[in-house]
């Protein structure tokens, strides 16, 4: 997500700074900026684009001083520009703030500020009410006024403040989003990742939930809401400047992997009101009835956006009783479908907003007259800007080439999507409805137990088997044959094993023949309604000597009877379980590929976004 660095000691902060922000570029960001404490003023600058474009407009522009704050920003509210850009100060410019996060009441706080103390807002940021706050509460202390102004903030943040008035003082607090403490001698540093510090310190304090931090050139004092010390235990960075960036783990596939159930629940946030069991989407502007008068959805989409699409018309058929027809972009933008004004959506999915042939196929759609929600990933991308509606996942950049964190945000976008749809044509039963948001809720944790680290042994040793292998089959039916083809998919892009996935019902008719003695088969019998079926298929497999790993959900025994090895996912509702049982998959891909020495980040002959027909 974004990215920040803070800088307090004797060397020139500006330097300190911009080579900070550019170890985080690696995370993606679309524009920068900084601040620095200048004899009792700040000086700040910022831009939409690259720290070097930043670095070239201000380099020589300041004054040599020693403290100050950067960051480099991914848009979320507000479009990349340079307004929305961070730092931001507050009217009297004594106070400049960096956030990474969400502040949900944001909207909220800022019509108070403006309405009731006069304040004047420069940005479209949900960041920027935290400067006005934190100059709403400041009487001579920065630690006390920030206590002050993250009290009153609901949501996520790793923050940073500096004030023009406390020489060599910066204060940070955290909660839900990461922020590191550098130890020096005699100078101090913080950033929202550990790469950021390596050029200087390996010493770090970790910042927990619910503390804060203030640093001066002489040291760092760690507190509690309440304002008492907290003894922090020293972390010794062991990581090389690589392994940092990727947070320790080995490949950004498996630390996006392992980021999933933060990336789930931050497309949740605010979109759900759990005491109604209802699905709140304020951020689309249909009419009830542009709502009411549609006849039928399609889903257009290419590669692991199309998988999730597939999951999306179950879940949309079901909960809005609409028929819905699933789209390769590259397909329907050449076969002229029969797109009816007014009586069909176009729902397009595309975790970069810039694939080719999903812009085509959108900008097709739109001459139709046919209205398109896009589901994005990406603000400021082509297709958030040319859609009528977007959506957007919230999971922060993806930097693997195989999407991971990208899918499992979709999927949720689309029961959202769904569930906002049913609701408003009253085509869901209210407690459907409540039981999907509870589901919905309880997916982060899930994938928590789903991510545990036997739970990765389990699948890595699995995989260390599969990966002597060059065919492998993915089996299932229903909305496990829609995760199936995603399964598949990882697979080979990343192990370059030859993968099918197959409808279960199909084997039968074709594919039979290629299962020999040993062939790994994934089966996937999560779905109720369809286990039996899928487990008489599990049978042929077994008659001709294939070897079969199920992934099923816990209380499913009857499943470990007849397959090989077995993975159970928690106990999850029908209807949401591809968001878990896509995490084995990607699990087995991964080490797969690992132990076969791939290139797991960058597959040979693949990139990450198709910005090419
Ligand atoms: O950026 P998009 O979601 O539009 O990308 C579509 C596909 O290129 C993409 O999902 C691709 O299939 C994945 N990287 C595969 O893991």
């Amino acid at each position: 997500m974004c990215g920040i660095v803070g800088y307090t000691g004797s060397k020139e902060a500006f330097t300190v700074l911009i080579d900070g922000l550019k170890k985080l570029e690696y995370r993606g960001y679309d524009s920068a900026g900084i601040a620095l404490q200048n004899d009792g003023r700040l000086e700040v600058a910022k831009a939409a684009g690259s720290i070097a474009d930043l670095e070239r407009k201000t380099r020589g522009k300041f004054e040599p001083v020693t403290v100050g704050i950067g960051h480099t920003r991914w848009a979320t509210h507000g479009r990349p520009t340079d307004d929305n850009a961070h730092p931001h100060i507050s009217c009297c410019e004594n106070f400049a703030v960096v956030h990474n996060g969400i502040i949900e009441n944001h909207l909220a706080l800022r019509a108070r500020l403006r309405d009731e103390e006069s304040h004047r807002f420069r940005s479209q940021t949900d960041t920027e009410v935290l400067a006005h706050l934190i100059e709403e509460y400041y009487d001579g202390d920065l630690l006390l006024a920030v206590r002050q102004a993250v009290s009153r903030v609901e949501g996520s943040y790793a923050m940073v403040a500096l004030s023009a008035k406390e020489p060599g003082r910066l204060v940070c607090a955290r909660k839900d989003s990461p922020l590191v403490i550098g130890l020096g001698e005699g100078e101090n540093f913080v950033a929202s990742d550990i790469p950021a510090l390596l050029a200087h310190t390996r010493k770090t304090y970790i910042l927990e939930d619910g503390e804060f931090a203030s640093l001066t050139p002489a040291g760092v004092v760690v507190t509690d809401a309440r304002g008492a010390r907290i003894d922090k235990q020293l972390f010794e960075v062991k990581w090389d400047a690589v392994a940092a960036e990727k947070g320790g783990y080995a490949h950004f596939m498996l630390k996006e992997i392992m980021e999933q159930p933060v990336a789930v629940r931050e497309t949740l946030r605010q979109r759900i009101d759990a005491a109604a069991g209802k699905v709140t989407l304020d951020e689309l502007a249909f009419t009830p009835d542009e709502i009411r008068n549609l006849e039928k959805i399609y889903i257009v989409a290419c590669g692991t956006a199309y998988h999730a699409g597939l999951v999306g018309k179950f879940a949309i058929e079901k909960l809005v009783g609409l028929p819905v027809e699933v789209d390769l972009a590259s397909e329907y933008r050449y076969r002229e479908p029969l797109l009816q004004k007014g009586k069909h959506l176009v729902i397009v999915i595309s975790q970069s907003g810039e694939t080719a042939d999903t812009l085509a196929a959108m900008r097709l759609s739109r001459e139709s007259g046919v209205k398109v929600l896009a589901v994005t990933n990406v603000v400021g991308s082509s297709v958030s800007r040319e859609a009528d509606q977007v959506l957007f996942t919230w999971a922060g950049p993806e930097v693997a080439v195989a999407s991971t964190k990208a899918y499992l945000t979709q999927l949720i976008a689309l029961y959202l999507i769904a569930l906002y749809l049913g609701d408003i044509r009253g085509a869901v039963a209210p407690a459907l409805a409540a039981e999907l948001v509870r589901g919905l809720r309880a997916l982060p944790d899930q994938l928590g137990l789903v991510l545990a680290a036997e739970r990765l042994e389990e699948l890595r040793a699995y995989a260390a088997r599969l990966a002597r292998w060059e065919d492998a089959f993915f089996l299932g039916r229903n909305l496990d044959y829609a995760v199936a083809m995603e399964g598949s998919l990882k697979l080979k892009e990343i192990s370059y094993i030859h993968a099918e996935a197959y409808a279960a019902g199909e084997l039968k008719h074709g594919t039979l023949a290629l299962i020999t003695e040993g062939i790994p088969v994934i089966a996937l019998a999560t779905q109720q309604a369809v286990l039996e079926k899928t487990l008489s298929n599990v049978q042929e497999v077994n008659a001709r000597g294939g070897s079969v790993f199920a992934v099923t959900q816990e209380g499913h025994r009857e499943v470990a009877r007849q397959v090989d090895a077995i993975f159970y996912l928690p106990p999850v509702h029908d209807l949401l379980a591809p968001v878990l049982t896509a995490v084995p998959l990607q699990l087995i891909a991964y080490y797969a590929a690992a132990a076969r020495n791939c290139s797991v980040d960058k597959p040979r002959n693949l990139a990450k976004s198709v910005t090419v027909e």
